[in-house]
């Protein structure tokens, strides 16, 4: 599987040093259908990576790419900003219908600019000036998204290194478990939020993720969960749940904070909302939050109508009824199966496990030997990626579509990668 320099060369002469994926994966890719992608000389990957969690549905899913081949041939739309289009009011029917209705959630629908970032500032701006705070509270090994007022609230030192100016407004506090169960839950954060010398400034909201994706799949306990969104009650803050990543359906329900059975104050989406990989993002917030005046937020590509499409064609074929999510939990256990065989195979290395639904992590002691196994795994044809502060953990994201014989395929590529790399 060597790839030819000049089919490269381009990529490195031209394209700058920022570049990332391509340096793991020196592959160019062609062609991708359901959990597989084909690079330009034939070789197929099976994808445990799903478009860092954009491609939910699979690549060119028959079923929005008919939709969305339909709207095209017909001029519908592709430009709208926040006009009013059949396309947005199609999803907007199809979200509340199949999403809020029932799972009785009151929020209105706000579209951002298209992308995650662009949701999580909107949400900051919303909260701050709602409750008329400045402070945000996030917690350690958070990751919101690039942008200044997202780079704020996220833990990593090499991406808020990249912001090249104070990164101010934000208070980090411990996630669940970052001190091993030591000390109790919010214990130092309520002490902070009462002590009138603590230097803490009233924070207007508190951001969370419910499974840290980037920060290392560390998965908060519905019980921290609920003692969050009851202290920021308690408190008056606003509790914001980024959904950006294990919304959607990756962790089994629909958003990740049901099963912690919370109703955050605002939530945002994006990733794989459109359902077809096409920029798309969404903050919802309980409707007496919706302060904002016309225009005072905005995005010229708000309006991407033919995500729109997608995602309502995502949302009626597989939000219709609970099929997916009990898919998605069985899907889960055959992975979790696997990983417990790998670790306990591998307890000499250190590995440890953690994951739901369909996001999982694979921790091992050495940062070097993760990235030996993902570099194993894409010899072999399998799309896998880390993440974590050391990029230590072994991150598996496939398709939630991804069939149970794709599935065990790939397991049984990750087990040989991490065998061959022991
Ligand atoms: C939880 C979370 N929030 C925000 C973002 C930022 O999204 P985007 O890269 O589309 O700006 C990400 C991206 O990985 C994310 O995982």
């Amino acid at each position: 599987m060597t790839i030819t320099p000049p089919a490269l060369s381009v990529f490195e002469t031209l394209e700058s040093e920022v570049r990332s994926y391509c340096r793991n994966w020196p592959a160019v890719f062609d062609r991708a259908q359901g959990a597989r992608l084909t690079d330009e000389d034939g070789h197929t990957y099976l994808d445990f990576f799903a478009g860092a969690g954009s491609l939910n549905y699979g690549h060119n899913n028959p079923v929005m790419k008919r939709a969305l081949i339909d709207y095209i041939e017909r001029d519908g739309i592709t430009h709208g900003l926040d006009m009013a289009t059949t396309a947005k009011r199609a999803f907007l029917e199809s979200f509340q219908n199949n999403v809020l209705r029932p799972r009785d959630l009151p929020y209105k629908v706000m579209f951002p600019g298209p992308t995650g970032t662009n949701a999580v500032e909107a949400a900051l701006k919303l909260a701050r000036k709602v409750k008329g705070r400045e402070s945000i509270v996030s917690f350690t090994n958070a990751f919101h998204g690039m942008s200044l007022g997202s780079l704020a609230v996220t833990g990593n030192a090499f991406k808020r290194a990249g912001a090249g100016i104070p990164l101010v407004h934000g208070t980090p506090m411990p996630f669940d478990n970052y001190l091993d169960g030591r000390v109790p839950d919010f214990l130092w954060f309520e002490r902070l939020l009462e002590d009138q010398g603590s230097g803490l400034n009233k924070p207007a909201a508190v951001i969370v993720e419910t499974v840290q994706g980037e920060g290392g799949i560390n998965v908060a306990r519905p019980e921290w969960l609920r003692a969050l969104s009851d202290l920021c009650r308690r408190r008056d803050m606003l509790l914001i749940v980024d959904d950006i990543q294990m919304g959607c359906g990756r962790t089994g329900a629909f958003f990740s904070f049901e099963e912690a059975g919370i109703t955050p104050d605002i939530v945002t989406l994006s990733k794989s909302i459109s359902g077809y990989g096409l920029p798309m993002s969404l903050c919802l917030f309980t409707p007496e939050l919706d302060i904002w005046g016309p225009g005072e937020h905005n995005g010229t590509f708000r309006g991407n109508n033919p995500a729109f499409v997608t995602a309502t064609a995502a949302l009626d074929a597989y939000w219709a009824d609970g099929q997916m999510e009990k898919q998605t939990l069985a899907r889960g256990e055959q992975i979790e199966q696997t990983l417990l065989a790998i670790c306990d195979e591998h307890a000499g290395l250190g590995a440890r496990f953690r994951g739901r639904g369909l996001v999982w992590g694979v921790e091992f002691t050495d940062p070097a030997r993760a990235a030996a196994i993902c570099a194993r795994a894409f010899e072999l044809g399998l799309l896998i990626e880390t993440s974590g502060p050391q990029s230590e953990v072994v991150k598996l994201l496939p398709p939630l579509t991804i069939t149970p014989d794709e599935l065990d395929e790939g397991l049984r590529t990750l087990a040989r990668a991490v065998r061959e790399t022991a």
